[in-house]
């Protein structure tokens, strides 16, 4: 089964809409091919504009960092998923561990924005890993399991297969210490696992599950040498156009079956 890899940016709470143009004109002579390799770019809400528009004619999707399961309300502060829809964004990251955190994000609430996410036809990257404590006490699989399936309750079928999760182990992101290739592939390929047992293996063959964590051009292609790693969800490394071409450039050449 060939799974596209996918390589996304968030830039997290960074740049202003024009140093976003500035970003999109950098990488506007990017020639992926859609056959090889899925780009994204996850931008604060203010810039999804300037980007869809700079971009338009550029293989880079668009994508949300977040948005409300709503599809309008009295939620103020809140941007919702036919607003996403409108501006032609495609992609929407649904449960970063920072949401979670900071911003009381759960389980039930991340179920409702994934199913929320597949009726405005917005590809969900669901973020699902555990912590350092979870981590040093053997819990990594017992937790990122059940944050997986909490995500896919009463999905269908034929939406499972269209998932993308990322694992981010939390005490990878932004520390500089990422999770050894052969590490993420063992929680990856679990994940796999558990998306089989709560669909099946067809499905499960077809969800594309990112690693993140102190991603960059140097280790990225380690991670993709292995079988279950579908690409990478990228924070710092994201931010410099030269820097994301490099990442791009990166799992062209070393995954190309
Ligand atoms: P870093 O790549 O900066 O570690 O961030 C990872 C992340 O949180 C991406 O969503």
């Amino acid at each position: 089964m060939k799974r596209i890899p996918i390589v996304a940016g968030n830039w997290k709470m960074y740049k202003t809409v024009d140093e976003a143009k500035e970003f999109a004109h950098k990488v506007s002579g990017l020639h992926a091919d859609k056959s090889q390799v899925d780009t994204v770019i996850c931008a604060p809400f203010i810039a999804l504009p300037a980007l869809v528009d700079e971009l338009k004619n550029v293989p880079v999707g668009i994508g949300a960092q977040n948005m409300h399961w709503e599809e309008s309300g009295a939620y103020t502060g809140e941007v919702s998923p036919v607003m996403l829809e409108s501006l032609g964004v495609q992609y929407v990251i649904i449960g970063h561990s920072e949401r979670r955190q900071y911003f009381a994000e759960t389980d039930e609430t991340v179920n409702k924005k994934v199913k929320a996410a597949f009726a405005h036809n917005l590809a969900p990257i669901v973020c699902v890993g555990e912590d350092l404590t979870q981590r040093e006490a053997g819990q990594t699989k017992d937790f990122v399991r059940k944050q997986v399936l909490a995500a896919v309750e009463g999905l269908t079928s034929v939406q499972a297969a269209k998932l993308i999760i990322a694992y981010e182990p939390i005490w990878a992101i932004g520390t500089g210490k990422s999770s050894s290739a052969q590490d993420a592939q063992d929680v990856i390929s679990f994940i796999r696992t558990a998306v089989a047992g709560a669909f099946d293996q067809q499905v499960a063959d077809q969800v594309r599950i990112q690693y993140g964590g102190s991603v960059k051009p140097e280790n990225i292609a380690s991670y993709m040498s292995e079988t279950d790693i579908d690409g990478a969800l990228v924070g710092g490394a994201s931010l410099a156009p030269e820097s994301f071409l490099k990442l791009v450039e990166a799992v062209v050449g070393g995954k190309t079956s």
